[in-house]
């Protein structure tokens, strides 16, 4: 059934927020955070992967009363439920990375910022208490991956992420196509979207200048100097990263540590190896290699040979509370997601963000009560079939 969704209070379900957003946003700004890699076949097979388990419920268990909180990375949280860190949030909403903090901290849930997050780490650390990670990209300036490792340490974060899955840029058509930049930058063709969405655009020209403060003190790119995020990428980041610099990483961060990007078992073992604390088996949201695998195809395998040693987080295609319960029964520690929060940032900011989370938090109570299951622990693979 296709329904109008016109305002907040339309929006039932995460994708009702991506209808919104889309008549809300420019359309250079929805398609950079809506689209993939290549013919954008791994982006739907993320969610789409969720559909080739059932849930097979038990009854009469009693769940009147039901816990939803767990342990993750050494801190509870009230869901199994983890906000994927994405880059420039002010673009999708002027509230940005602020809005986003708001609402995990009220939600005891734990977030990430992004190496290219419009809010800087100082700021994050100082106003919100709640655990939050730093999602850390591997900069060419060694300067400036220094800084960030003693920033994220002095804003007293709870764990660094470091992506491993964009050694170079995927191939996003869409953004090839609009000429997305950050900052935005009016070209002939978007000219017209950004004029036909003034309560964006007046946002965003008068509002805070728009900046990456986390990588500004280094680079102009991305802040004073408008790039794509594919060139952004392939100029900045080293494709030269290896197991030898992740450990160099982890040895001067210290910390608790986690490695986003992970798909293979024989790259799941060797996180564990080193002394990862977690990995987010993730394919970027299906944004980097298309043709690759969903991450909760590829959970199942992964779980069965670190699972006993580190924190398996499934990552991506999120969409429902009973794909969360999914992911937790195949053995996740939890799950994660960007477009289940962001649709929702971009469509209403932080009252938009607080009921996509709201929604969520719903459907995995919900999904838990007619599982029959009490605590998030007891969710397990008796309660799985393949079709
Ligand atoms: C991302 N993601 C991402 N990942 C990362 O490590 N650093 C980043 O800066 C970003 N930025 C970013 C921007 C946007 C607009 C999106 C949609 C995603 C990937 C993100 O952390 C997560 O892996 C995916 O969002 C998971 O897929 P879903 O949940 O969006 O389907
Ligand atoms: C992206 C980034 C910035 O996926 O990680 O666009």
């Amino acid at each position: 059934m296709s329904h109008a969704v016109h305002s907040l209070g339309d929006c039932h379900n995460i994708m009702d927020f991506r209808t919104l957003a889309r008549r809300r946003l420019p359309y250079p700004v929805f398609h950079y955070i809506d689209g993939g890699g290549d013919d954008e076949r791994t982006l739907a097979r993320n969610t789409a992967a969720f559909d080739d388990i059932d849930l097979v419920p038990n009854v009469l268990a009693g769940v009147g009363t039901i816990d939803t909180s767990t342990t993750l990375m050494g801190r509870e949280t009230s869901l199994p439920l983890i906000l994927s860190p994405t880059a420039l949030q002010r673009i999708f909403h002027w509230q940005g990375e602020r809005a986003v903090a708001r609402v995990a901290e009220r939600h005891n849930l734990w977030f990430g910022i992004s190496s290219l997050s419009s809010v800087s780490i100082e700021e994050i650390g100082a106003n919100y208490a709640g655990p939050k990670m730093l999602q850390y990209y591997y900069h060419k300036d060694r300067g400036l991956n220094a800084a960030l490792v003693e920033r994220a340490r002095a804003a007293k974060f709870d764990a660094i992420a470091l992506t491993v899955d964009t050694i170079v840029s995927g191939n996003r058509e869409r953004c090839k196509r609009s000429g997305f930049t950050t900052p935005p930058r009016l070209s002939p063709s978007s000219f017209l979207s950004y004029a036909t969405r003034p309560a964006w655009a007046l946002n965003f020209l008068f509002r805070e200048r728009f900046s990456l403060p986390n990588l500004e003190t280094h680079v102009a790119e991305g802040s004073r100097r408008a790039i794509s995020i594919q060139d952004y990428f392939n100029g900045m980041l080293d494709p030269d990263m290896d197991w030898t610099a992740v450990e160099k990483l982890r040895d001067d961060w210290g910390g608790t540590f986690c490695l986003k990007g992970v798909m293979s078992v024989a790259d799941a073992r060797r996180a564990a190896d080193i002394g990862c604390d977690a990995i987010m088996v993730s394919n970027h949201g299906g944004r980097q290699l298309d043709g690759s695998r969903a991450p909760f195809d590829q959970l199942e395998e992964i779980v069965d040979a670190v699972g006993d040693r580190i924190e398996v987080i499934c990552d991506g295609g999120v969409r429902r509370g009973t794909h969360v319960l999914k992911a937790l029964a195949t053995g996740a520690a939890a799950a994660s997601g960007g477009r289940l929060y962001l649709y929702a940032l971009a469509a209403a900011g932080e009252a938009g963000v607080e009921r996509a989370i709201a929604i969520l938090r719903q459907e995995i109570e919900r999904g838990m009560r007619l599982m029959g299951v009490r605590s998030v622990a007891e969710l397990n693979r008796d309660m799985l079939r393949r079709r």
